[in-house]
């Protein structure tokens, strides 16, 4: 039997913004529970829950006090259990964050003064947060700590045995609740080199992912793990799925490649080569909490439908943010005041940071909280998401959301790809189950071969139009 992952469409829910049972604007555990069946009717194999954990909600809760414990705002572990349970029920994995590179600022060991698992300096070197200003902060003391992020965000020395056995105990306590896997925060961030000018992709982070790997081994039942590993060529990324490491890699490439065909074909090819070089799978991402939505990255909707096309028929497992199925864009015009992203507060409002793909999804209804909640929602959402709620799209043939579901219910799993001569700006390729047209320029073109396809991203009439994709059934 071939391991689920393999070939898994994997949805991520951010809690903050799915859906609110209690009413008090941000989302939580029960109302993704509740609102599970919208994930099987979608037709994804698994979903991958941002953290939930305890946190001061510095970073949206990449900032974890308690990694063992679910976070008021978003119920309790017995809620916990319940989701995991009903999305069993259904048919869904459940993979759950880990984020080993830092603690929250308030989590016990940083407030007991532990400083040995944390990254203590009497001198800071020249590092800068990714987040912006300085990575070192100043104690009363006069030592310094490493924060690769925000302050609250102070980085753990792993260097220190009782971290390792700490994270291996953190990853047995959600193993034995049944989590099918983890989605590994900056996995390739753990070990610093404090004299080098590379942050990350230390050598030694490997050793840690191997001795994961053999946790999640010694569990039944094909646990994986996905690892976020940014800013990093792919065939160095691929050492972090490479045999006895960790499952997935995020395709950071491909996430931020424009919409360009002689881009996407080379990142698509060297994402091929780097996974099959390795035996795992490529991994596909057009959107997630971190990035701007695809539908305002290429430009229109129209654009979004056919770069999903392009993405799900592809060999391998395929990644989809919360609220891409609805076509949402990215919310630009937030007011400055209900900002709260790190990103945005550090950068003095420079940069607009991570809050506009974060706002909370519409289900129902013609007004703000469109069935969000029965209370608000944490950050305003545009009043014309009316016309993009999962009610009106439901039963609309054209709706994005259709074609998502469609796109779903076709596709078939495959591992390999062998290109076909095309027109220029025009991306034809076969797997074994489907052969795949996109057409990235401003012209129809005609594309030989069989009569009808069995989906496409906009209406076809013989040619296939401009910024559209399309499948046809492989015969074998
Ligand atoms: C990556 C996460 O995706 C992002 O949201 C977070 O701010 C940083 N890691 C720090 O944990």
């Amino acid at each position: 039997m071939v391991e689920w992952w393999r070939h898994a469409v994997i949805y991520q829910v951010y809690p903050r913004s799915f859906a609110d049972a209690d009413g008090d604007g941000v989302g939580d555990l029960p109302g993704i529970t509740a609102r599970l069946g919208h994930l099987a009717d979608l037709g994804v194999d698994a979903l991958w829950l941002s953290p939930f954990y305890r946190s001061p909600m510095v970073d949206g809760g990449y900032d974890v006090s308690d990694y063992r414990d679910v976070d008021p705002v978003f119920g309790t572990l017995a809620d916990f259990d319940a989701l995991l349970a009903e999305a069993h029920r259904l048919g869904l994995r459940v993979i759950v964050d880990i984020v080993p590179n830092h603690t929250s600022s308030l989590h016990p060991w940083f407030v007991q003064g532990r400083r040995d698992r944390y990254i203590f300096r009497d001198e800071p070197n020249g590092w800068r947060s990714l987040f912006g200003g300085p990575a070192w902060t100043q104690v009363a003391d006069g030592q310094w700590y490493l924060h690769l992020f925000a302050p609250e965000q102070p980085d753990l020395n792993w260097h220190n045995p009782e971290v390792r056995a700490e994270f291996d105990d953190i990853l047995r306590f959600w193993l034995d609740r049944g989590v099918d896997g983890f989605r590994v925060d900056v996995a390739h961030g753990m070990i610093k080199d404090l004299a080098g000018v590379t942050l990350f992709d230390h050598e030694d982070v490997h050793e840690i992912h191997r001795s994961w790997r053999k946790i999640l081994d010694s569990y039944p039942g094909d646990r994986m793990a996905v690892a976020e590993v940014f800013d990093t060529a792919p065939d160095r990324v691929a050492r972090y799925v490479s045999v006895g490491e960790l499952h997935q890699a995020f395709n950071f490439d491909f996430l931020e490649a424009p919409w360009d065909p002689a881009v996407l074909r080379r990142i698509i090819d060297a994402s091929l080569a780097a996974a099959v070089a390795v035996g795992a799978p490529p991994t596909w991402v057009l959107s997630n909490h971190d990035r701007r939505r695809h539908v305002t990255r290429f430009g229109s909707v129209r654009r979004a439908r056919a770069a999903v096309l392009l993405m799900l028929g592809l060999p391998g497992s395929a990644y989809l943010y919360q609220g891409e199925e609805l076509g949402l864009p990215e919310v630009l015009d937030l007011p400055d005041e209900v900002r709260v992203d790190p990103q945005w507060i550090r950068s003095g409002g420079t940069e607009l940071g991570r809050d506009g793909c974060r706002v909370p999804l519409p289900w129902s209804g013609g007004a703000p909280p469109f069935g969000f909640g029965p209370g608000g929602s944490w950050l305003p959402q545009p009043a014309d998401w009316a016309e993009l709620t999962v009610e009106a799209q439901r039963d609309d043939p054209h709706s994005t959301l259709r074609l998502y579901r469609e796109a779903l219910r076709l596709r078939r799993p495959a591992s390999t790809l062998r290109w076909l001569d095309a027109p220029d700006g025009v991306l034809l390729f076969e797997t074994e189950t489907t052969r795949v047209a996109a057409n990235l320029t401003a012209a129809p073109v005609r594309i030989e071969g069989p009569a009808s396809p069995l989906l496409s991203s906009s209406e076809m009439a013989g040619e296939l139009p401009p910024d559209t994709t399309a499948w046809w059934t492989v015969q074998d």
